[in-house]
């Protein structure tokens, strides 16, 4: 029989992250959980007890994420998640999950996001595909733009330093727009997101950040490495885009074009790019890019009305939801959701759905009619899931750009 609690101390946090350290082929030690600890509070750490031995492991990060219309919610960032195969299939996840969620609910969070390993996981447990992301690969001769334009900006290689110092702004000022976006704190970035994990390498050259400049003021912001490779005496390298963000229609322009110049390279690479990326309608050749898609965030409501009060709708429609939620009970039921706000209601409903069709919707990478279509709602009147639409809205498609 196993027993699940949340870690109390670094040494049960180890003892935690072994269990997917397992399946990354990983030696636990202490310093790596203290080196976790720095994002991961240690209590936000469930471990899985089988007697005195740590079985399983589920944590969740503190995260405020992007929601349509420019607010954010509490999230749990659901992670490191692993159970030894020893122990596999005996219900330790589940037992795992089921305490995440009323932790998650406890501390406030409003909805709990993850990156799943394997998409079939998470889906019992009320999680919803949230967003979809794409893969490229673009041949060096075939990034031409569809119309030519002249280069105004200037772009450097920075230090650490003032890379720390610009791109949180930059990268604040797109999570303003942007729905499905983590906050991240400047431990995350120094730590994360510009430490340069030699792990992470792959074969390529350590990671380079260039910096944008529009009118002599940061505009956007590029990580990217590179893996030169010959063939026959030329260059058969790869440059890969590891993050790229730039908050406004000219400096993604700018700073595409200049990556896609770079010289000696035969392609580029970049991967957990946005649905709705500029480079379709930027580029002369899209179907060059070789649009790979692919599920991106998964998205599970942990208090519904707390969730869809923090978004925001279009129009002075309304609408009647009937959700069921098998794992959080306090979500079942019947609200009533408009601009004006959320309640419950006992107003017949227009839309019936599990709680995993409202964690597709929520973002804006899915709407009722997408659900509908897919047999995940049922409409239970003519025309609901379009007047659903219509007052959920129309936004940039959920982006995170980051697997956590
Ligand atoms: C995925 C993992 C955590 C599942 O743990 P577990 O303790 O075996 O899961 P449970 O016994 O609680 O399973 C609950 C249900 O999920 C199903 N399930 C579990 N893992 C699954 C998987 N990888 N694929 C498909 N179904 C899975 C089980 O069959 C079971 O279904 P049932 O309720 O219909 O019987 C474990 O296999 C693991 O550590 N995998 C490798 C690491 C990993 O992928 N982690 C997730 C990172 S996002």
């Amino acid at each position: 029989m196993t027993v699940v609690r949340a870690c109390a101390s670094t040494e049960e946090l180890a003892g935690a992250l072994a269990a997917i350290g397992h399946y990354f082929g990983l030696e636990s030690s202490l310093e790596d959980a203290e080196r976790f600890a720095q994002w991961l509070e240690v209590e936000r750490m469930h471990a899985a007890w089988d007697g005195d031995r740590i079985v399983g492991g589920a944590g969740a990060f503190s995260f405020q994420v992007s929601v349509p219309g420019g607010g954010s919610v509490q999230a749990g960032g659901v992670t490191v998640v692993g159970v030894l195969p020893t122990h596999r299939r005996q219900g330790v996840l589940t037992s795992l999950m089921k305490a995440q969620l009323a932790d998650c609910r406890a501390r406030g969070d409003a909805v709990a996001c993850l990156w799943a390993s394997e998409a079939t996981i998470y889906g019992r447990f009320g999680y919803g595909l949230a967003s979809r992301i794409g893969e490229l690969t673009l041949a060096r001769e075939r990034a031409r733009f569809a119309f030519p334009f002249e280069p105004q900006g200037t772009v450097r290689l920075v230090e650490l330093d003032e890379a720390a110092r610009t791109f949180p702004l930059l990268y604040e000022q797109l999570l303003a727009e942007r729905p499905g976006m983590f906050a991240r704190s400047m431990a995350w970035w120094e730590t994360r997101t510009l430490f340069d994990d030699p792990a992470r390498r792959r074969g390529a050259g350590p990671l380079n950040r260039a910096l944008l400049s529009l009118g002599g003021e940061p505009a956007g912001y590029a990580l990217y490495r590179v893996k030169q490779d010959w063939a026959e005496g030329s260059s058969n390298g790869e440059v890969s885009i590891v993050e790229v963000v730039t908050p406004t229609p000219a400096a993604t322009r700018e700073l595409w074009r200049w990556l896609l110049d770079f010289d000696w390279t035969a392609r580029f690479a970049a991967n957990l790019l946005p649905l709705d990326h500029p480079l379709f309608l930027l580029l002369a050749e899209p179907r060059r890019m070789r649009f790979r898609l692919n599920d991106g965030l998964w998205v599970r409501i942990i208090d519904l009305q707390a969730a869809l009060a923090a978004r925001s709708y279009t129009g002075e429609g309304h609408v009647v939801l009937e959700v069921e939620d098998a794992f959080l009970p306090e979500n079942n039921g019947r609200w009533h959701v408009s601009a004006k706000g959320v309640e419950r209601t006992t107003a017949g409903a227009d839309l019936h759905l599990d709680v995993t069709g409202v964690g597709s919707v929520y973002l804006g990478g899915f709407g009722f009619t997408d659900l509908v279509r897919a047999a995940r709602a049922e409409e239970l009147r003519p025309g609901a899931a379009e007047r659903a639409d219509a007052l959920f809205g129309r936004w940039a498609a959920p982006w995170c750009p980051e697997i956590f």
